[in-house]
């Protein structure tokens, strides 16, 4: 999303995901999938069991996380008649500049963050405010699965299945003021073990800040996830914690979460404060509001390549307009983008 590089929005052939590496993970899940491929598996039809995602690489969950598995309810949301995206292209087509700029780049370099101890500030507008080893924080809530879409505002998209919980639950736990109107979300800023907040390139004002507006942050899609595919999150996709907000461009869902403020005012957030033109606050889907470099009415579903893109037309609010178009009554789109 850097505003001067050419962009993978700009769907350049060079940069759809390699045949061969769809196709040899293909082979490998025709294999365990009594040969269905996972392209061809949608996400509704797995079971209630997260061995189910073939290629998933096994993980080092810490034990609060492998606790709660046994009671994950899994499925509690799904796509209907939408391929689940293979592990591999979740994992390892990324953006996450805090490890650098290219797709890879978060797979290739994200080794080197510690999860564990990890640290979560709860601060601002809140009766109760505090400083919480990740286990403690996570100790009120119960698991769910969420398959969802992710529409990244370049114009490609995934189907993934999250782990986490809903916000609104954490609201619960911290009780918000009158004065809270807004929730921000920042990412860990730890130059020595993030490379891309070493570069003098980089054009983010480090920490990567998101947020939403209190009512959205109600909303029952939007989640706090811990996980992904049956497993804990990969490093390279927000691990331990991140945001999850499905009808909205990517780059809202914030990862590898330290602090999270309950505040008044609309916070400054990463991508609005670099090019207010090209990234709203608010970065609805919407299929109807084209970036002012390419047009955001169609996106290349991963895996795609050369000789099969998987274009789809993009839906507004990225199809989860029944349960959020509410949010927005009265507002106009095209100026709240
Ligand atoms: N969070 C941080 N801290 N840094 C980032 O660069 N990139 C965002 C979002 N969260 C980003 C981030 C963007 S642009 C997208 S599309 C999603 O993460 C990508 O999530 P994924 O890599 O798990 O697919």
């Amino acid at each position: 999303m850097l505003i001067q590089i050419p962009l993978a929005s700009a769907c350049k052939e060079s940069d759809v995901t390699p045949e061969s590496i769809y196709l040899s993970r293909r082979a490998v899940l025709a294999a365990s999938l009594a040969g269905l491929a996972v392209g061809a598996l949608p996400a509704w039809a797995l079971a209630a069991d997260p061995s189910q995602y073939a290629g998933v690489e096994a993980g080092n969950a810490p034990d609060w996380f492998k606790g709660k598995l046994s009671s994950t309810q899994w499925q509690a949301v799904t796509v209907k008649e939408e391929a689940i995206t293979p592990f591999k292209d979740a994992t390892h087509y990324n953006n996450f500049y805090e490890f650098g700029t290219d797709k890879g780049d978060p797979a290739k370099n994200a080794g080197s963050l510690k999860t564990e101890p990890w640290t979560v500030v709860i601060d601002g507008e809140v009766g109760k405010p505090g400083r919480y080893a990740l286990e403690d924080f996570m100790k009120p809530y119960q698991l769910e699965e969420r398959i969802y879409r992710l529409r990244c505002v370049e114009a490609w998209s995934m189907v993934i299945p999250w782990i986490g919980f809903p916000i609104a639950e954490l609201l619960k736990q911290v009780e918000p003021t009158s004065k809270a109107k807004y929730i921000r979300f920042e990412t860990l800023q730890d130059p020595k073990v993030m490379p891309g907040q070493r570069s003098g390139f980089a054009l983010i004002d480090w920490p990567y800040v998101e947020g939403l507006r209190l009512d959205e942050a109600m909303n029952p899609l939007a989640i706090l996830a811990v996980g992904m595919y049956g497993r804990e999150l990969p490093n390279q996709n927000g691990a331990p914690l991140r945001l999850v907000v499905p009808w909205k461009y990517g780059f809202k869902s914030v990862k590898s979460i330290v602090r999270i403020s309950l505040v008044s005012d609309q916070p400054k957030t990463t991508w609005q404060s670099i090019a207010a033109n090209e990234y709203g606050f608010y970065a609805n889907v919407n299929p109807t509001v084209d970036h002012p470099r390419w047009t955001q009415a169609h996106e290349r579903r991963l895996p795609s390549g050369l000789f099969s893109p998987n274009i789809r037309q993009t839906e507004m609010f990225n199809g989860y307009g029944e349960q959020v178009a509410a949010l927005y009554t009265g507002m106009d789109l095209r100026k709240d983008y």
